[in-house]
């Protein structure tokens, strides 16, 4: 590689190759060179500091890629982004600086948005990790972190990880039949926004499927203490599957467009990725009233099935992946099957090893 550099770098320094040059001469030039190319390559190949954005997947400490260890394991610096998710275990950093071996810094919203330049000046002279639960792009975006690393002359380099974008896979929905997804806040006394309500209404009319994700609450200055001049946090608060199906009926109710109704199939899915993960698919009505545990919940409102999808969810409700289906749902679909219906069910039966009680328990 040495040589090709030199050959390019040859006569960009005036230098030219003559076969007639004398031998003195092409010593000299030889040298000149070699000199060149060594401090090109010094600067290029030398590693330079960079901040890595590293995504820690979605159960716990253990989810981190082998990739994103080794950058952290040469970090100096090691902060975790505390607000716009949450591992299995809580905010506590513990199981994270164990297995790390060093101490690691809670970025809140306000240091991440309002103090980010300290963050990145450490980048400057040494190595930095920014950890965010899940993937770093994914529903959440740290794109502002990564302007402004660049125009600072950061260096960065992302590593990605499975985010709850992809994990909802699991429920049997196909990932390409999601319309938009959509954000549901805390409805407030004086703060009742309905804006997510035309996405929803807009996919079901594409019979596509719709993400809500819910509404956290971590380090929220309560609004009497910034009337008083003087910040007091509140308590951390995670919106439930409950909540948000209190909130969507209420919206329909004052919105009227008939995107959904109580009797409208959704999938609740909490703690993706942990170990006690719980997926219950049901009407609204149904899962309103089902206790889905601790932190974190996101809905999924169906659009419309397909067969392959409805499929996998009745034997996902066998296995126990979704907790539970909508019998009408079975009945209605059921009474419909065709012959093309039941050439898949032949090819599910062959293609994935059912065997026939489970087939049976989907019919
Ligand atoms: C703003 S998104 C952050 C996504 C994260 N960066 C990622 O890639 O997964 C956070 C929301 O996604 C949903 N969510 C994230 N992780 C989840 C999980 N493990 N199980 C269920 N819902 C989850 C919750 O509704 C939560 O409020």
């Amino acid at each position: 590689m040495r040589a090709e550099v030199g050959l390019m770098l040859g006569p960009s320094l005036g230098i030219n190759y003559s076969p007639r040059s004398p031998p003195n001469a092409k010593v000299k030039e030889r040298s000149v060179i070699h000199d060149c190319v060594s401090q090109f390559l010094n600067e290029t190949e030398r590693e330079r500091e960079m901040l890595y954005i590293i995504g820690l997947g979605l159960g716990d400490e253990q989810d981190i890629t082998l990739r994103g260890l080794e950058a952290v394991k040469k970090c100096d610096k090691v902060y975790v982004e505390a607000y716009t998710s949450l591992l299995s275990f809580g905010l506590s950093t513990h199981a994270l600086e164990k297995l790390y071996g060093k101490p690691i810094t809670v970025a809140d919203r306000e240091m991440v948005e309002e103090k980010a330049d300290a963050i990145l000046s450490h980048s400057l002279s040494s190595d930095v990790a920014f950890l965010v639960v899940g993937d770093p792009f994914g529903a959440t975006t740290h794109t502002d972190l990564v302007v402004r690393a660049k125009k600072l002359g950061v260096n960065v380099k992302v590593v990605h990880n499975a985010s709850v974008m992809n994990a909802i896979g699991i429920c049997g929905l196909q990932l390409y039949r999601y319309g938009e997804t959509i954000s549901i806040p805390f409805f407030t006394q004086s703060w009742r926004p309905y804006s997510f309500y035309d996405k929803i209404l807009n996919n079901r009319s594409l019979a596509l499927h719709t993400l809500c994700l819910l509404d956290i609450r971590v380090k929220e200055p309560s609004l009497e203490s910034l009337c008083r001049g003087r910040k007091q946090y509140e308590p951390p608060r995670y919106m439930t599957i409950n909540t948000a199906i209190e909130q969507l009926l209420e919206v329909e109710q004052m919105r009227g467009g008939k995107a959904y109704n109580e009797d409208t199939c959704c999938v609740g899915l909490a703690r993706l990725g942990s170990d006690d993960q719980k997926i219950v698919a049901g009407t609204m009505r149904q899962l309103r009233v089902v206790d889905f545990g601790a932190p974190l919940h996101c809905l999924v409102i169906v659009g419309k099935e397909n067969m392959l999808e409805l499929v996998v969810r009745k034997l996902d409700a066998t296995r126990g992946i979704c907790a539970r289906a909508p019998i009408h749902d079975t009945v209605l679909h059921l009474s419909f099957m065709s012959v093309p219906c039941l050439m898949m069910l032949k090819y599910l039966t062959s293609n994935l090893l059912l065997n026939a009680k489970e087939l049976i328990h989907v019919i």
